[in-house]
């Protein structure tokens, strides 16, 4: 079979080290596709960056076809089919993702130009290096000037949609693998709305099943809203092993498709729909048909309180943009 090109950028840092091996053992494209990774990390990064690759080579991944570790971004993009887009500096104690957005946002326009001069016209980026919203945004309108559409970059909400699945399965003393259709609306900061209200436990619904609409709209929202500041608060660094598992867990969706009944939360570029302003990257509930495209999730009817909450995070969203309107 044809290898995929698939391409990491800041693959010498911890989400780098959790992703690459799971990408060489099948779990984006499969147990039967060969894989070519081009790892791009920053000059200074170079060296620490051999040694991650040493260390993939020394696990002898069935798929790995060919490992290219560069910094220079047309190399390091060249033929793409997809793209982790994971390179940024993360936030530290006291900081708020947006405290980010001067420092990481610059590297997504030239990051957006060069995958539409070097990647193939169907790749797929998804962008996960922080405020990843935004940075997703940059991407989009700088490939557009190079003629590729805002489709093919989108940001990950996934890791929000897991931790969401995880507290309601804890609460419900479920198995996180018998919750489905949890949401998460807006941007990935404490606004975010996650949404059970066409959530199901075992398939009931999962306000019937929790029975408590005041932990659901706030133990449980701030718990998962506030979820990476409590894991640097532990950790002393950002969350990497459940931040790699949802990159890849969102790609392999959005390549191979989302089960028959089940949508996923994915940051997309907004066509208006739910209300939301149109040209902001804001988290929906999505649908992937495993041709490579996706569908926002039509006609949810959604509570008074949902709607207070999306207009919040929205608002928000476009404020980031309005704060780096000189990179778009
Ligand atoms: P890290 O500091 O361990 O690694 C980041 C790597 O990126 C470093 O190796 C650095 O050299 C590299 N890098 C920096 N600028 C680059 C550039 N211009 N091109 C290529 N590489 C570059 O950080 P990490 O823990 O791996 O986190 C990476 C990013 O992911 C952070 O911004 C973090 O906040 C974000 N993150 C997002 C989510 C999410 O849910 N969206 C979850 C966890 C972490
Ligand atoms: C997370 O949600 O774990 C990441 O976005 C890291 C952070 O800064 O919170």
């Amino acid at each position: 079979m044809k290898p995929v090109v698939v391409s990491v950028t800041g693959a010498a840092g911890n989400i780098g080290y959790a992703l690459l091996p799971r990408i060489t053992n099948g779990d984006v494209f499969g147990p039967d596709t060969p894989v070519i990774l081009k790892l791009v990390e920053i000059e200074p990064a170079l060296k620490a960056l051999e040694g991650t690759a040493m260390e993939l080579y020394d696990c002898a991944p069935p798929l790995l076809h060919d490992v290219v570790c560069t910094a220079d971004l047309e190399e390091g993009f060249g033929d793409a089919d997809a793209v982790f887009l994971v390179g940024a500096r993360p936030r530290g104690p006291g900081m708020e993702r947006a405290d980010l957005l001067r420092a990481n946002g610059p590297i997504f326009t030239g990051q957006g130009e060069a995958i539409a001069k070097a990647a193939k016209k169907s790749v797929k980026a998804v962008v996960v290096g922080n405020p990843a919203n935004t940075n997703c945004l940059i991407a989009q309108e700088s490939a557009a000037k190079h003629g590729l559409g805002p489709e093919a970059f989108t940001a990950m909400t996934r890791l929000d949609h897991n931790r969401a699945t995880s507290q309601l399965a804890a609460k419900a003393g479920a198995r996180p693998g018998v919750v489905n259709n949890v949401i998460i609306w807006g941007n990935h900061s404490p606004t975010m709305v996650p949404d059970t209200e066409h959530a199901t436990i075992g398939c009931q619904p999962a306000g019937k099943v929790i029975g408590d609409d005041a932990w659901l709209q706030g133990d449980f929202r701030k718990t998962v809203s506030t979820r990476g500041k409590a894991i640097i608060d532990a950790r002393g660094k950002s969350s990497a092993k459940s931040a790699a598992h949802a990159a890849l867990e969102h790609m392999s969706l959005w390549v191979r498709g989302t089960p028959a009944g089940n949508w996923t939360s994915m940051a997309v570029r907004s066509d208006g729909s739910y209300g939301a302003p149109e040209g902001i990257v804001t988290s929906f509930p999505c649908v992937c048909s495993g041709d490579g495209s996706y569908e926002i999730v039509q006609g949810l009817e959604t509570s008074a309180w949902v709607k207070e909450q999306q207009q919040a995070t929205w608002d928000e969203l476009l404020k980031e943009r309005e704060a780096v309107q000189d990179l778009l």
